[in-house]
């Protein structure tokens, strides 16, 4: 598998102006890569840019969704307007979501089920906090977060992103010797060889590490997916 990177905009940039020569900055920086997957996961109101500028080398993705098809749900949006809207993955029970929204493992679940039904790929974000870490408790809540969030669902259907939320725009990521070892209790818990992905202060210079010596088949990249040449130079390191 080529090396999955994903980018996170998450509620960036301000304007659709900002987001489209992002975009084209990405798109230009990276054209004759071959060697990566890359895929851009735009505020909802920003998905736009993809048609504007379509690209075959970068896939759109979504931050979140809602579960039901259609209905009464204001403000939401539903698996089938994604995969309509030409998204290909969506990130599930991203830390913020869960932090912020409080979205439950339970909830969690109902999304992975439901992008799996619309025949698009979730990633389930996954991690422990600092506080969590210091108390010795990342295996209960990696095996909570992965026992209930997949709950009746085959874990060929979906890509799970390891985050540490003390790494998340911390400017302090998680060591490659940690990571590795992390990867590996993820894989014994869900008894399977899922594609993981590491996220958590990735940047040009440590993406190549998770990849390489951690075993990590991707990554999920925050903070510096907003700087063009930054996200051009980690895809290229990784290649
Ligand atoms: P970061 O965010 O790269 O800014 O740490 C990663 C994420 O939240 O997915």
């Amino acid at each position: 598998m080529k090396p999955l990177i994903v980018a996170n905009w998450k509620m960036n940039p301000e304007t659709l102006k900002e987001a489209k020569k992002l975009f084209d900055s990405v798109k230009r920086g990276i054209k004759n890569i071959k060697k990566a997957e890359v895929v851009i996961c735009p505020p909802y109101v920003q998905f736009s840019i993809f048609n504007f500028q379509f690209s075959n080398n970068i896939k759109l993705g979504a931050q979140d969704v809602f579960w039901k098809k259609e209905g009464a749900y204001t403000g939401e949006i539903s698996p089938l307007m994604l995969r309509d809207a030409g998204c290909q993955y969506v990130i599930i029970g991203h830390s913020e979501r869960r932090t912020y929204f409080k979205e439950t493992d339970e909830q969690v679940n109902k999304k992975l089920k439901a992008v799996i039904e619309a025949k698009m790929t979730p990633i389930l974000c996954i991690g422990e906090t600092k506080e969590e870490r210091g108390l010795g408790k990342t295996k209960e809540i990696l095996e909570r977060e992965i026992k209930l969030g997949l709950n009746k669902i085959s874990a060929s259907k979906i890509i799970v992103a390891y985050e540490p939320i003390w790494a998340i725009g911390t400017g302090n990521p998680c060591e490659i010797e940690e990571a590795q070892k992390m990867r590996l209790l993820i894989r014994k818990i869900i008894a399977r060889d899922v594609p993981m992905l590491y996220g958590g202060s990735v940047n040009s210079r440590n993406a190549e590490g998770y990849i390489k010596e951690a075993g990590f088949q991707g990554l999920l990249v925050g903070g510096a997916s907003l700087k063009a040449e930054e996200f051009v130079d980690l895809i290229k390191n990784v290649c």
